[in-house]
């Protein structure tokens, strides 16, 4: 199993999340568990989904003392998830913590650089200075210093991320959009194919897929475009 894809479950409860991932193939796909499904349902939930099949990234963006950031990583891969992730704004001490939390766990680890939700002011609210892309850049680096295995960006600054880093730098965008799809309220999208040519190496996608009328289909038909072959 090795897909790119890797489908976000936002969904508010696990009734719904399990509902969902029924209707998918692990074969195909891995699967998102974030801060609020993962609030809600817990552990059990993500056990649920792995005897399924699925590889689970646990999209919890730790951010938070060194010792508290690695005891959570070290919780993490202990429920057996594949990916985890930490804030890169956390710093060095604490991602080179988490990395060696980690050192002897299968699961990968990365980080989120800059929130996409952030803009120009809010940036220089908390005294960030400098261009999104350049923050991004200086955040991406510090993360591959401290040997995180990548990091969550938008498939636009994957491009630069690819060229600055090499082959060997996990990058993880969301923000994809299959032609004919709506953007909904992601503003900065590229298609499935434009990401996977500008470095992308796994795609998180989650309305199109899950408020399609098949989502099998729409996840098949993406993997089509992509031209992944299991
Ligand atoms: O529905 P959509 O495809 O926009 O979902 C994208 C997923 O990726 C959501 O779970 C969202 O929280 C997440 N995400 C994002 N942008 C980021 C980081 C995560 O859209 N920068």
């Amino acid at each position: 199993m090795n897909s790119p894809i890797i489908i976000a479950l936002d969904f508010p409860e696990a009734s719904h999340a399990i509902r969902f991932a029924d209707t998918l193939d692990p074969a195909l796909c891995r699967l998102k568990v974030g801060k609020e499904l993962f609030t809600q349902a817990g552990p059990s939930l993500v056990e649920t989904l792995m005897k399924k099949g699925f590889d689970i990234f646990l999209d919890l963006k730790f951010h938070d003392i060194p010792n508290t950031v690695a005891a959570a990583c070290k919780a993490a891969a202990g429920l057996g998830v594949w990916m985890v992730n930490v804030h890169a704004l956390g710093g060095s001490r604490m991602m080179k913590a988490a990395r060696l939390a980690l050192a002897d766990a299968p699961c990968k680890l990365i980080a989120v650089t800059l929130l996409t939700s952030m803009g120009r002011e809010d940036i220089e609210e908390i005294g960030l200075q400098g261009e999104p892309i350049d923050i991004v850049g200086r955040l991406a680096a510090l993360a591959r210093s401290c040997n995180l295995d990548g990091v969550v960006c938008s498939a636009i600054e994957a491009a630069m991320l690819r060229k600055k880093f090499g082959a060997d730098f996990c990058l993880v965008t969301p923000g994809i959009r299959p032609s004919g799809a709506s953007s909904d309220d992601q503003k900065r999208i590229m298609s499935p194919i434009e990401a996977i040519e500008s470095g992308s190496d796994y795609l998180v996608i989650g309305r199109p897929v899950r408020e399609a009328p098949d989502p099998l289909r729409a996840l098949e038909s993406i993997l089509e475009e992509i031209k992944w072959k299991n």
